[in-house]
């Protein structure tokens, strides 16, 4: 177990950078102090700049193909980040943010919380749950890193573990049965996110949220509707977690191609659910030839990965480690913003003019401030695959948008 998460930790923030962005190849390296796993500082890879250019590589970047939102200017080139730019030689970063999970006894949330646990830039972690989270805290707080943890039980205490948050993680409400669609779970799982993100609003309105409850294609505008309503909405700061549609591309053309797992990036984009995760294929990194019926079947597989651990559990839940897994990922990448790095990159579910849909899942450059410019080159060039399954989901994306939008609308107003 040990082992499985040291390396995870190791190769999270390398697929998170350059699975997506950083072709180039960025790696973590190891701490020299404290535990071995950890994560502390990144460095480029030289031999993996090697045929690196600006239109393969960092193309992106470097032309006009992104979206900027106001105030920001042009994204900056991926830089070298290393300890020695806010810490003197050989010391750990300090930890210093604070992030609040909210259903952290869950199936999900247990995962998560230990690989959270496991950050070096995590200063507390607040766990939250309706019941059993005071022995999931208790146990984790013996784990020896810097991370301090506190127990939040029932909605009373909802406010206290939301203090001082830099980084609110929703993964609350109910899992997936077999039989069951992302869409079922609406009328349980939408009331809970309502009800979290008004608590997110009033306590911590300047926090990050992630939100992994699903049907994330609605659960991300009830949220951005419940901030409207309460005056707090910042479009830049409120992500869908997609991440583990990135991560299921990876892993499965990396399987079907015989390719190091680490080198694989494939951006995908649209939604979370059945037709509307849209995997680009044609842009994967490094360039693979796919035939036809390798692209009909990996799509289908990324687009089922969800209803295929479902089904393998028969009634158990639904994706809970790889999930946890992509949510540390996608955390990780936000922490490392807020912190200052420049060259993070992800695919999320967010308030998007990518396309004409008001969310849509794309690349996103993120700085201190949230999101800073949308990718939008992916959309350039798709190929005849591509853009039917582009707009064959557009309906489908939109009624689950509208569906989100319309709950909180049609509920009493959020009480100020
Ligand atoms: N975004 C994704 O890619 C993705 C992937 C897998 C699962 N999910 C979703 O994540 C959610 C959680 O899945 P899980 O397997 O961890 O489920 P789970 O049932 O194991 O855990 C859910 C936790 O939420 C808690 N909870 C319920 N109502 C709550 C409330 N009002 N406030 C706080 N906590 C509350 C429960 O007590 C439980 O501990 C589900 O909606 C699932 O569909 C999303």
């Amino acid at each position: 177990m040990a082992t499985a998460l040291s390396s995870m930790m190791l190769h999270t923030p390398v697929s998170s950078k350059c699975a997506n962005y950083m072709p180039a190849g960025v790696a973590y390296s190891r701490s020299s102090c404290g535990s071995k796993a950890f994560p502390t500082h990144i460095s480029i890879a030289s031999k993996n700049l090697k045929g690196a250019s600006p239109s393969s590589a960092l193309g992106f970047f470097c032309g006009e193909d992104y979206t900027l939102l106001e105030g920001h200017g042009k994204p900056s080139l991926p830089r070298k980040v290393n300890s020695n730019q806010s810490s003197p030689k050989g010391q750990v970063r300090a930890a210093a943010y604070n992030i609040a999970v909210l259903g952290a006894a869950g199936g999900i949330g247990q995962p998560l919380s230990l690989l959270l646990k496991m950050s070096p830039l995590v200063a507390s972690l607040n766990l939250y749950d309706i019941a059993n989270v005071k022995g999931v805290a208790a146990d984790l707080s013996h784990c020896n890193t810097p991370a301090q943890v506190s127990a939040f039980t029932g909605f009373a205490e909802l406010p206290d573990s939301l203090k001082n948050v830099d980084l609110i993680i929703i993964p609350a409400g109910v899992p997936r049965k077999p039989g069951m669609t992302r869409d079922d779970l609406f009328k349980i799982n939408a009331g809970i996110v309502r009800t979290l993100v008004e608590a997110a609003a009033e306590h911590a309105p300047n926090a990050w949220i992630n939100i992994i409850s699903n049907p994330v294609n609605s659960t991300v505008p009830i949220a951005a509707e419940v901030l409207k309503q309460k005056g707090v909405y910042n479009p830049r700061k409120l992500f869908g977690v997609t991440t583990l549609d990135v991560v299921r591309a990876n892993t499965f053309v990396a399987q079907k191609k015989n390719l190091r797992l680490i080198d694989v990036d494939v951006p995908v984009l649209g939604g979370h659910a059945g037709i509307t995760i849209l995997p680009l294929l044609s842009k994967t990194r490094p360039a693979v030839e796919f035939s036809p019926e390798e692209i009909e079947e990996l799509t289908v597989r990324i687009q089922n990965g969800g209803t295929e651990v479902v089904e393998a559990k028969a009634g158990a839940g639904s994706a809970t480690l790889s999930m946890a897994y992509a949510a540390a990922r996608f955390a990780e990448s936000c922490i490392r913003a807020l912190d200052g790095d420049e060259s993070v990159y992800e695919c999320s579910f967010v308030q998007s003019e990518v396309t004409e849909l008001p969310f849509f899942a794309s690349r996103v450059k993120l700085c201190k401030e949230g999101v800073e410019a949308f990718i939008n080159a992916d959309l350039n060039g798709l190929t005849d695959y591509e853009q039917t399954a582009l707009e064959a989901l557009k309906p489908e994306l939109k009624a689950s948008i509208e569906k989100g939008i319309n709950f909180v609308k049609q509920s009493l107003p959020v009480a100020a």
